[in-house]
């Protein structure tokens, strides 16, 4: 990416103002236009107030942005994507997920031919910057003495249960918010093979879903629970390593980890305590992505991979 990037924003929710914060510390970058129906307050940026739009053609119109970042309810990521694809000459950050059905990456993937979907779109995985998800791939890295992660068991749990409908309309399930951030976490310590089970449960609420991976050339179950009927968030992954006794243990929600076996404790991870949860993902999100090689999980390649285990059906009877 050139020297100024000039950005634009679709979508001014709750997760913009984290990229809003997180773009604001880098000198290099210059809000050019903000897109949103819904807004009733314009969005000031480093003491200035980029123009706004009721719709990104109308921004796309008038502006040359060197990336757009689509922060808009899940449902409507494809079709912006599209939009920005087709309209500008952009790269395009898009939340997570990429796309709410594998109709919509069919759609996204067949317009190939004529915009390079696969070189511009980039998918903001953040979990997989998070601090302690890091820390964990560097242990892993650095222990092969360790053996293969024989068991993963993740639950992550977002307080949404009294935003009701609002959660599912901007989030759709529990699943479809978290799953995403859970395979894209997982995608940096195993290869990810296929989802094995699904159950849906509390009208899309909740789930519980196992998937089948590759690690050190054995193949393992990851148990993943995600719910939304809870009163504060937590989330937390268990990495077994059977062979050496080795558990890693992370907390996601704390940003903090450990490594022990049996009774021994091999290594910790701790958080500066002044960095926010969502900062501490985006910066380095935002680090790699304007850099000459973004990292590999914010690549279309990995979202494809992920989106199909996501929303694969398994087989009657896969259950792991
Ligand atoms: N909230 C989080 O913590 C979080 C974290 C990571 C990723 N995400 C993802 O970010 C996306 C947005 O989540 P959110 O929590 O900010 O939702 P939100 O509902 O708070 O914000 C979405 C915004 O998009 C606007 N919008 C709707 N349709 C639009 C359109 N066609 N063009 C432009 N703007 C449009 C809405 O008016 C709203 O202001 C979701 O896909 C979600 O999965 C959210």
């Amino acid at each position: 990416m050139s020297d100024l990037v000039r950005v634009g924003l679709v979508g001014v929710g709750i997760i913009a103002r984290t990229h809003l914060e997180v773009l604001a510390e880098q000198a290099r970058i210059s809000l050019e236009f903000t897109v949103d129906p819904h807004l009733t307050e314009r969005t000031a940026f480093r003491g200035t107030v980029p123009p706004h739009y009721s719709a990104l053609p109308d921004a796309l119109e008038a502006h040359h942005p060197d990336l757009v970042v689509i922060a808009t309810p899940t449902d409507t990521h494809a079709g912006l994507a599209a939009q920005a694809l087709t309209q500008s000459s952009a790269r395009v950050l898009v939340e997570k997920p990429l796309v709410h059905d594998l109709d919509s990456l069919a759609r996204l993937r067949s317009l190939e031919g004529t915009a390079d979907v696969r070189g511009r779109v980039c998918v903001a995985h953040h979990f997989a910057f998070s601090p302690e998800v890091r820390w964990a791939a560097e242990q892993i890295a650095d222990h092969p003495d360790w053996g293969p992660v024989t068991g993963i068991t993740s639950a992550f749990h977002d307080p949404y249960v009294l935003r009701g409908e609002q959660a599912f309309a901007s989030y759709i399930s529990s699943w479809m918010d978290s799953g995403v951030n859970q395979l894209s976490m997982l995608a940096r310590f195993v290869e990810l093979m296929a989802l094995t089970s699904v159950r849906h449960m509390d009208d899309g609420a909740s789930a519980w879903c196992t998937v089948a991976y590759r690690s050190r050339g054995t193949v393992g179950t990851a148990r993943l629970r995600t719910s939304w009927l809870t009163g504060s968030s937590s989330k937390e992954t268990l990495l077994t390593f059977g062979r050496s006794g080795v558990e890693i243990w992370i907390d996601h929600t704390a940003m903090t980890g450990f490594a022990a076996r049996g009774g021994r404790l091999l290594a910790t991870h701790g958080h500066d305590g002044r960095t926010p949860r969502k900062v501490a993902h985006y910066r380095p999100l935002y680090a790699s992505l304007l850099s000459d090689e973004p990292d590999p999980v914010l690549g279309f390649d990995t979202a494809t991979a992920v989106t199909e285990i996501h929303h694969a059906t398994p087989p009657p009877g896969a259950d792991a």
